[in-house]
């Protein structure tokens, strides 16, 4: 398993159901590498599956967006964690607010797929947050700590896993939390919630290349986890190379 504690800034991209065997070739060769050269920094990019073993890069990780909570038998059109390991991948989003929102994942089937990511040595990058709902009516920290408890199991922790911070009301939006917010939060995740401040911690939810550079400077934000502008290269490149 990759150390994370040696990287000081992760950027995880996440194409979402998006890309092509043409739109990665024109990726690969138009993403800014020498940004990405610096040991301290990760940059993962998370395609569909189908596309997960064509990025053929030395200076990019990969990760998948989901996994099965199954490992091996009879369940059509799932993917084992063994067979993402097979295929290169390092890290793997569990709990994406998508999958928990449209496929009805819960807390309990994320528990699992955490257990199966590391099992194969794949760092779960595990997806927390509120809805607008939620947040209107103060409860975002709760949301958190019952998201955190119910979905870590007790093999994980700071050197096996890494937290997203994405608030829903901000995934695709435009919107983000305040920078003073984003900081607040992610200083309870790694205080009061999981009680190490060793815990990376990504902060997700509307970054693009305008505002990133903020976001990372804030205290405890260990990195980004990018959506919509991790698709367009040259956002993309000016994310990296902030
Ligand atoms: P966005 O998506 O950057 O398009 O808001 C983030 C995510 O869903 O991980």
């Amino acid at each position: 398993m990759l150390e994370i504690g040696n990287f000081n800034k992760i950027i995880v991209a996440n194409w979402k159901l998006q890309g092509s065997l043409s739109f990665i070739k024109t990726y690969i060769k138009n993403i800014k590498f020498d940004s990405v050269e610096e040991q301290t920094k990760c940059v993962v990019i998370c395609p569909p599956f189908p596309f997960i073993n064509q990025i053929n890069s030395k200076d990019l990780l990969i990760g998948s967006q989901d996994c099965s909570v199954y490992v091996e038998g009879a369940f059509t059109g799932e993917t084992s964690t063994k067979m993402l390991k097979d295929i290169g991948c390092n890290f793997c989003i569990v709990g994406h607010s998508e999958r928990r929102s449209l496929f009805g994942e819960s807390n309990e089937m994320i528990a699992i797929k955490i257990v199966n990511c590391l099992e194969e040595q794949i760092i779960p990058i595990l997806c927390i947050g509120e809805n607008l709902e939620q947040k209107k009516q103060n409860k975002t920290k709760e949301i958190l700590i019952n998201q955190v408890q119910k979905s870590i199991p007790k093999q994980a922790n700071e050197n096996n896993m890494i937290i997203a911070y994405e608030p829903i009301w901000a995934i695709g939006t435009g919107f983000t939390p305040t920078l003073d917010e984003i900081s607040e939060i992610h200083t309870f995740i790694k205080n009061n919630i999981l009680q190490s401040k060793e815990f990376k911690i990504l902060y997700g939810g509307s970054v693009k290349s305008s505002n990133c550079n903020e976001i990372l400077t804030q205290e405890n934000v260990d990195g980004v986890l990018v959506g919509s502008a991790s698709i367009d290269i040259e956002e993309f490149n000016k994310i990296i190379e902030s």
